[in-house]
């Protein structure tokens, strides 16, 4: 039997315990017995990619198939640039063409894309049904399919149109990242960096240290990396389901990644490669306010750099950054909210940054080195 970890996310309400473990571990794609006590029919739509499909489909339907369960397969184009309506409605064409009921499990088998186009899918479909998170990149397996964000983009903002609906169990095969493309690979890492800054200095410590091996796919780094980052990530979402205090810390980054994703158009750069450039904007940012020593944003710059992420954002005018910036799920009455670095291992969340430190950080980041 293969060795598993599994982390909790432990959620509790008055009505009802939404609680689900995230199951950690090599070649364990095809351990139905995990996924059996979650489902609520022999019969489940895994909704996957043309990328995917081909490396883990039939694996998994034919496991499933060996406990007596029923799959309809539901392969979605590639890329984030698929992430919208269009692609919404191909997984509500194919589950109602099949007459999938309120207890047909979806599985999204993939990556983030994936995953938050699925999640939202189980969300609506028939106003709700089971939903079960296969992730097969590595930023999908430290984040996204920890914590029930689901949704699409829409032309004007990333990540616009969604609901929370949190999966019922999140299986993570790290032997699934041994397909995955070096780039990809490396984006994930970007968020993986980003647990550490937040909220655990020794573990940046640890990534300082350890960096060369997660980017050679050493097996046990990329299992620490893994299960810590679902710890952190597992106890945030604890304490602040719905987002409305700690859980914006994961943010850290974003505010000034998604700008940049938008501005270049979907899938131009990577999520996660836009996230490295975004931290390094929050950390000069952080720096420009006297929050963080100049030795501490060099060794955040320094990291990603090892990673081979962009340190260096795309150059547009601080104006066009601002007005894309705005489009933020964090602005609150017009007023941008930032994610800030009081020191590696603490984030704290600010509402009023200068408009000239602003200005002044967005030129920095964005010059010619
Ligand atoms: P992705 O889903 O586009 O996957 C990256 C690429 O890798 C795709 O081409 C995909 O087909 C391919 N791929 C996936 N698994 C593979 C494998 N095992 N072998 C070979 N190829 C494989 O991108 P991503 O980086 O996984 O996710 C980014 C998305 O996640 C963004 O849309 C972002 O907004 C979202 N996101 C959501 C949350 C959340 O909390 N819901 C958090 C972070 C990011
Ligand atoms: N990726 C940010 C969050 O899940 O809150």
């Amino acid at each position: 039997m293969n060795d598993i970890q599994t982390v909790k996310v432990a959620l509790f309400s008055a009505e009802q315990d939404r609680s689900y473990p995230i199951h950690i571990g090599k070649e364990i794609l095809e351990r139905v017995d995990l996924l059996l006590p979650h489902l609520l029919q022999k019969r489940v739509a895994i909704v996957t990619n043309t990328t995917v499909a081909p490396f883990y489909l039939d694996r998994l339907r034919a496991a499933l198939e060996k406990h007596g369960i029923l799959s309809v397969s539901i392969v979605l184009p590639d890329g984030e640039d698929h992430k919208n309506w269009q692609t919404l409605n191909l997984i509500f064409d194919a589950l109602l063409e099949q007459r999938c009921e309120r207890k047909t499990a979806l599985i999204a088998l993939g990556g983030g894309v994936i995953g938050d186009l699925t999640g939202f899918a189980a969300a609506t479909y028939l106003r709700g049904v089971p939903f079960v998170q296969i992730p097969t990149t590595l930023l999908a397996q430290v984040d996204s399919s920890v914590g029930g964000k689901t949704g699409i983009n829409h032309p004007l903002g990333k990540n616009m149109i969604g609901a929370f609906y949190q999966p019922r169990l999140v299986l993570t095969d790290s032997a699934t990242l041994d397909t995955l493309p070096d780039r990809e690979l490396r984006a994930g890492i970007a968020e993986v960096i980003k647990y550490g800054l937040i909220r655990d200095a020794h573990f940046f410590d640890w990534l300082e240290q350890n960096m060369t091996r997660l980017i050679a796919r050493d097996a046990d780094a990329l299992s620490k990396a893994i299960y810590r980052s679902c710890e952190i990530k597992a106890e945030i979402v604890a304490a602040d389901e719905r987002e409305s205090g700690v859980r914006s810390l994961l943010n850290l980054g974003h505010t000034f990644g998604h700008a940049i994703e938008n501005a270049m158009g979907y899938g131009v750069w990577l999520h996660g490669e836009a996230v490295a450039a975004g931290t390094i904007m929050a950390a000069e940012l952080s720096k420009q306010l006297k929050l963080i020593s100049e030795s501490d944003f060099g060794r955040i710059r320094r990291l990603f750099q090892m990673a081979d992420l962009p340190v260096i954002a795309p150059k547009f005018s601080p104006d066009d950054y601002l007005s894309l910036m705005r489009l933020d799920k964090k602005v609150e009455e017009g007023n941008m909210h930032f994610i800030l670095l009081k020191r590696i291992g603490e984030a704290v969340m600010s509402h009023d940054v200068p408009a000239s430190i602003l200005t002044e950080t967005l030129l920095t980041c964005t010059a010619n080195e």
